[in-house]
């Protein structure tokens, strides 16, 4: 039976009796395939399994894009039943945000470039209400997603840092068929944006590609992504990275691992992927 609870209070008191260990898969709701997997992950190795849904304001640098991000509780309980999630915490925000809350958590140089770069507050936002939800729940374990690579890496730096108890643990991206990552946004696009949406992926993958070939030069690989997009009149490149998988600085050479990744828009939809280049042993 799933469980739905609204204030801390009752997030706290149903936890109290939760068997251990506890997973934790923090959302913004519009839930799917992408999301479906992190709760299997949970199920799989913890004995409770709990979801936030929770549009978070403070993470949308535009309020337009909070406002038309797609919202159904109904929708989003009907899954989290399928996956036989136990709790499911949807506060309402002064829940989340009392009237007198007044802390940032803020991560350094790791949420600087690339989303951090394009959405100014956006990482301070997301670490602000993980650090939240982390404290709340308590959890053993938190599942997040490969898509939103810089998110990972900017919540388990955050974590580390606060010494908070919880593993951050990333998930491998679901895609659609064609290649498209799964994603909440991917419900504005037209039935044209659609059809031109797996560019991104192409991008990628073409970089990748040259990268297998041989090719090292950090630019020649952000070169190949921007020549595939620029081949899809209705998308719009905001970036394209070739950086170090660990410290997220664009890379001249590709010596060791490192991350791939582009953020694109369609129209007024905007979205992001990545793709992971393995180190010379990986
Ligand atoms: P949201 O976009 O709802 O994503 C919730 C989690 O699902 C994130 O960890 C995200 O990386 C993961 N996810 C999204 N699409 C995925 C896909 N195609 N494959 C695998 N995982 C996917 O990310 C957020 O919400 C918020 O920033 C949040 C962490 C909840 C803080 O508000």
């Amino acid at each position: 039976m799933t469980r739905v609870l609204r204030t801390r209070a009752e997030l706290r008191a149903a936890l109290a009796r939760a068997p251990r260990p506890i997973g934790l898969v923090p959302t913004m709701g519009w839930l799917h395939g992408g999301h479906r997997a992190l709760m299997r992950r949970a199920r799989d190795a913890d004995a409770t399994t709990v979801v936030t849904i929770f549009v978070n304001p403070r993470q949308f640098d535009q309020a337009a894009d909070f406002g038309r991000y797609p919202r159904s509780e109904a929708r989003d309980l009907a899954i989290c039943a399928e996956e036989e999630v136990d709790l499911v915490w949807m506060p309402p925000v002064e829940e989340v945000y009392p009237a007198d809350f007044d802390t940032r958590v803020s991560v350094g140089a790791l949420a600087g470039p690339l989303e951090g770069a394009a959405r100014p507050g956006h990482f301070e936002g997301v670490a602000t209400v993980v650090a939240i939800l982390f404290a709340l729940v308590g959890a053993e374990h938190a599942y997040f997603g490969q898509k939103d690579a810089q998110q990972v890496m900017v919540i388990r730096r955050m974590a580390l840092d606060l010494a908070l108890p919880t593993e951050v643990i990333a998930c491998p991206t679901v895609r659609e068929p064609d290649g498209l990552a799964l994603s909440s946004r991917n419900f504005h696009l037209s039935p044209a944006e659609r059809a031109a949406a797996p560019v991104l992926r192409r991008a990628l993958l073409a970089a990748r590609g040259r990268w297998e070939a041989g090719e090292r030069s950090g630019e020649a690989l952000r070169a190949a992504m921007r020549a595939v997009l620029a081949s899809e009149p209705l998308a719009e490149g905001e970036y394209v990275s070739c950086a170090d998988a660990e410290t997220l600085a664009e890379l001249e050479r590709v010596q060791g691992p490192a991350l791939l990744s582009l953020a694109v828009r369609f129209g007024p939809t905007r979205l992001i992927d990545n793709e992971p280049l393995p180190g010379p042993a990986g």
